[in-house]
C-alpha cells in the first residue's frame, strides 16, 4: 500500500531516493502491530520524527486504513502499509529499526505473564521475519511479557545465526517515564527535570526504581520510598484497572516508545553520550538479561552500565526482582528450545 493509491510503488521509491539524495538524515523504521492501541499513536509520533525517512506500518488487520490516515500528515517520512503475513517481508526489508508492539494487552486481574501463551508465538513469527529480512536492524521489543519475549527473540535470532545482543532491546522506557512523573509529583518539580534510573525487568517486583540515584540529587522518607516504588511497579495495573477491560497503557506507552526509538536513532546517527534504560543481554548480574542504563551508538547498546551503589531497600528489591526475572527468562528460552 503506497500512501497514495493512485501512485505506483515505483514513484514512491523515487521520491524517497530524491530525499535521500538531498542529504536529509533519515532512517527506515517499521512498526509491527501498527494498527493497535499502542501502534496507532506510535505510528503518528514516528511520522513526526525528523530522523525517520521511511515508515513501514505492518499489522494483521486494519493497517491500510491507519497508513492512509497517517500518510496525510505533512511531515518528511514516507509511509507504506503492509497487511498480513504474506506482506511481512516487504515490511521488514531494508529497515534500520523495527519496533514491535504486536500482541494482546492485559485485562483487569491479569498479570503480564498471562499474555505469554499468545504473545510468545507472535513474537517468534515476527523475529523469524527480522532474521530473514533485516538481520542488522535494531529491534525495540514492546510486546509483553517483555521479561520473556526478549529471551524468545534472542533464541530465534541465535537459531537463525543472526543474533547480535547489542541490537535487541526490551522497551522499559514507560517505567522510567512513570517514575519521572511520580517522583516529580512528590518533589514538586517539573518531570522534565527529573531522571530516575529503573532497572531489573518489566513486570511487578522486577521493576526496580533506584530512588537513591535520582537526579537532581534528593532524599525520600521511608514512607515516600515505599509509596513511589509500589506506584511505579503497579503503574501498568493502575491503567489496566482504570480502562476496565478496554486494554492497557497505549498513549503513555506510545510516548515512551517514541522517546526510546528516538534515542536509538540518535545512537545510530552517531551522537555522543546517548544513554537510556533498556532490558538487554547483560553481565551486570548473574542473569543473562537485565534492564539497566545502556549507551546507544551505531551498533546498538554499545555499553551496558553497572547499577552503581544501592541502598539497603534497593538491595532487598534486587533480590526479589532477580528471583522472578530468572523464571521469566527461563520460560522464554524454553519456549524456543523445547
Ligand atoms: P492491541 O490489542 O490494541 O494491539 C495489538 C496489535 O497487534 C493489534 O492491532 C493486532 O492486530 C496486532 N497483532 C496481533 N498479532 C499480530 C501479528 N502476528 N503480527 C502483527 N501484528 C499483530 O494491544 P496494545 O494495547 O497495542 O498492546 C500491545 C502489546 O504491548 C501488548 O502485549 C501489551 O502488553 C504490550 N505493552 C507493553 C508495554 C511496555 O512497557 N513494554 C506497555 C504497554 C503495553
Amino acid at each position: 500500500y503506497p500512501s497514495n493509491p493512485q501512485m505506483g510503488e515505483g514513484s514512491m521509491l523515487e521520491r524517497t531516493n530524491c530525499r535521500a539524495k538531498g542529504g536529509a538524515a533519515g532512517f527506515k523504521v517499521a512498526i509491527l502491530g501498527a494498527a493497535g492501541g499502542i501502534g496507532q499513536p506510535l505510528a503518528m509520533l514516528m511520522k513526526m520524527n525528523p530522523l525517520v525517512s521511511v515508515l513501514h506500518l505492518y499489522d494483521v488487520v486494519n493497517s491500510p486504513g491507519v497508513t492512509a490516515d497517517i500518510s496525510h500528515m505533512d511531515t518528511g517520512a514516507v509511509v507504506r502499509g503492509f497487511l498480513g503475513q504474506s506482506e511481512l517481508e516487504g515490511a521488514l526489508t531494508g529497515m534500520d529499526l523495527v519496533i514491535i508492539p504486536a500482541g494482546i494487552p492485559r485485562k483487569p486481574g491479569m498479570t503480564r505473564d498471562d499474555l505469554f501463551k499468545i504473545n510468545a508465538g507472535i513474537v517468534r513469527t515476527l523475529c523469524e521475519g527480522i532474521a530473514k529480512c533485516c538481520p542488522n536492524a535494531i529491534v525495540n521489543l514492546i510486546s509483553n511479557p517483555v521479561n520473556s519475549t526478549v529471551p524468545i527473540a534472542a533464541e530465534v535470532f541465535k537459531k537463525a545465526g543472526t543474533y547480535d545482543p547489542k541490537k535487541l532491546l526490551g522497551v522499559t522506557s514507560l517505567d522510567v517515564v512513570r517514575a519521572n512523573t511520580f517522583v516529580a509529583e512528590v518533589l514538586g518539580l517539573d518531570p522534565r527535570e527529573v531522571e530516575v534510573p529503573v532497572v531489573g525487568g518489566h513486570a511487578g517486583v522486577t521493576i526496580l526504581p533506584l530512588l537513591s540515584q535520582v537526579k537532581p540529587p534528593c532524599s525520600f522518607t521511608q514512607e515516600e520510598t515505599e509509596y513511589l516504588t509500589k506506584r511505579i511497579q503497579d503503574g501498568g495495573t493502575e491503567v489496566v484497572e482504570a480502562k476496565k477491560g478496554a486494554g492497557s497503557a497505549t498513549l503513555s506507552m506510545a510516548y515512551a516508545a517514541v522517546k526510546f526509538a528516538d534515542v536509538c536513532l540518535k545512537g545510530l546517527r552517531g551522537d555522543a553520550g546517548v544513554v537510556a534504560c533498556a532490558f538487554v543481554a547483560s553481565q551486570v548480574t548473574e542473569l543473562p538479561f537485565f534492564a539497566s542504563k545502556v549507551r546507544l551508538g551505531r551498533m546498538g547498546a554499545e555499553e551496558v552500565y553497572q547499577l552503581g551503589p544501592l541502598n539497603e531497600y534497593e538491595r532487598i528489591g534486587l533480590q526479589k526482582a532477580k528471583k522472578e526475572l530468572a523464571e521469566s527468562i527461563q520460560k522464554g528460552i524454553s519456549f524456543i528450545r523445547n
